[in-house]
């Protein structure tokens, strides 16, 4: 930071703090973690002063012989890691790999298969109206049961009824195993291709403490910084189930990504999925992805102690979402309690939840990067005991029926908040907890 210091303070004064705050917090929000010192000296490396649109050893720019050989060395690592035929690292991230897919192997209006977003899919996967996905497809969505499971029946039924192009299997707040035999076998009774959006769990795919979808989809997607600890980035898997279907399918989701939808591929961010890779082929990954669930697993298990529920009864992954409707708090005042005491969460719907998406009644919690810290389940003691004091502490605030009083009403409870000393001294207590553990 020496140079940023000189170039520019206030960047640099505003690194230092989140810097700060990332090693004073417990991180528990599912989708984030730390990536390694390794991962980050990649992204911040020269590479990303190169342009070098095409694949290696076929750019339309010269000078790129370091960098094909980065390109082919992520692609071989993510061949390798997941046992597949095909791979391209170049997605800029999650959302425009998903698009990629669909504009490789769908025309206009053909018809997507993926979970609605209040049930735990991704915008991404036809959620109606607003989105691309919605938009320019023909979009029917899945839901999970109010007690938060998928009901396999009723999605063979629909897809049965609907006749899907594509079934999307993928969620971002679904804490059980998916289950991608039962999948395949619906997406073939009505000709589905199936694309497994494992953006969540694919560190722990990749470690072999969850089930892998390569066997039964055609194409993977999945995020690079989640559960797989790398650079904000995707990757897309082609697996050999769909280059039998379609042999072209490689080459059509290669065109897609460039030039169908993306220009250069950010090289520092190609080296730094090379890298993460490479950590992930270490055996202390396997270690780090089992210690993942088993972290969950202990929080969910003290959570339920104490008396609170939890959609689908636990997890068996690297997530859980505790349904609030029995103390009747929203989701947003208990998230704003335990980031006072410093523990960082999101707040999130519950399966068939009443409250509006601004005013949920559930969090969504997860365990990839305080694990990454080293925490194991004596901390999930402790942290599902903090928790439960916590939600303990502002059960009794209420979301007032009037509308109109709602944003004025949660406002003035958050500033409150910050001024509870039972909070604050818990918070105290937390961040001595964080400075005893630390990544790489
Ligand atoms: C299941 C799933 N798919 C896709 C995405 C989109 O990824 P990105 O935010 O990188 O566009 C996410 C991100 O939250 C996700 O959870």
């Amino acid at each position: 930071m020496n140079k940023l210091n000189k170039t520019d303070l206030e960047i640099a004064n505003l690194i230092k703090l989140e810097e700060k705050r990332e090693t004073e917090v417990l991180e528990m929000i599912p989708s984030e973690n730390y990536a390694s010192t390794a991962v980050r000296e990649a992204i911040g490396s020269v590479l990303t002063n190169k342009y070098s649109e095409g694949y290696a050893n076929k750019r339309y720019y010269q000078g790129n012989r370091y960098v094909d050989e980065v390109e082919k060395l992520a692609v071989l690592r993510a061949k390798e890691l997941f046992n597949v035929p095909h791979a391209n690292v170049q997605p800029y991230s999650g959302s425009p790999a998903n698009s990629a897919v669909y504009f490789a192997l769908l025309r206009p209006g053909d018809k997507i298969m993926g979970l609605r977003l209040s049930g735990g899919g991704h915008l991404t996967h036809g959620h109606p109206d607003v989105t691309f996905s919605g938009r320019y497809f023909k979009s029917v969505q899945y839901d999970v049961e109010s007690d938060g499971w998928i009901d396999m029946n009723k999605a063979a039924k629909l897809a049965k009824k609907e006749k899907p192009d594509i079934i999307v299997v993928g969620t971002t707040a679904y804490p059980r195993i998916l289950q991608w035999k039962k999948w395949r076998e619906i997406a073939d009774k009505c000709g589905a291709l199936i694309l497994a959006d494992v953006s969540h769990i694919a560190g722990m795919i990749a470690g072999g403490a969850y089930p892998s979808p390569v066997p039964y989809a055609d194409v993977v997607m999945f995020t690079t910084h989640k559960t797989m600890r790398g650079p904000r980035g995707a990757v897309l898997l082609v697996t050999n189930r769909g280059l039998k279907r379609d042999p072209d399918m490689a080459k059509k989701i290669d065109k897609a990504i460039f030039p169908g939808l993306q220009g250069g591929p950010h090289d520092n961010v190609t080296a730094a999925i090379a890298v993460c890779f490479k950590e992930a082929q270490n055996p202390k990954f396997k270690k780090y992805a089992q210690q993942i669930v088993n972290n969950a697993k202990k929080l969910a298990e003290v959570l339920q102690k104490e008396g609170f529920v939890l959609t689908c009864g636990g997890t068996d992954s690297h997530l859980l979402v505790v349904d609030l409707r029995p103390q009747k708090v929203i989701g947003n005042i208990v998230a704003e309690a335990l980031e006072v005491a410093n523990i960082v969460v999101n707040y999130n719907t519950v399966p068939h939840d009443t409250n509006p998406p601004m005013y949920p009644s559930g969090i969504r919690l997860g365990t990839p990067a305080i694990t990454t810290q080293g925490m194991k389940e004596p901390q999930m003691r402790l942290i599902g005991g903090w928790i439960a004091d916590v939600i303990r502490e502002v059960a009794h605030y209420r979301l007032p029926a009037a509308k109109e009083e709602r944003s004025k009403y949660v406002s003035g409870v958050k500033a409150e908040l910050w001024k509870n000393k039972k909070l604050l001294d818990l918070g105290k207590e937390v961040k001595s907890l964080c400075h005893k553990f630390s990544d790489d």
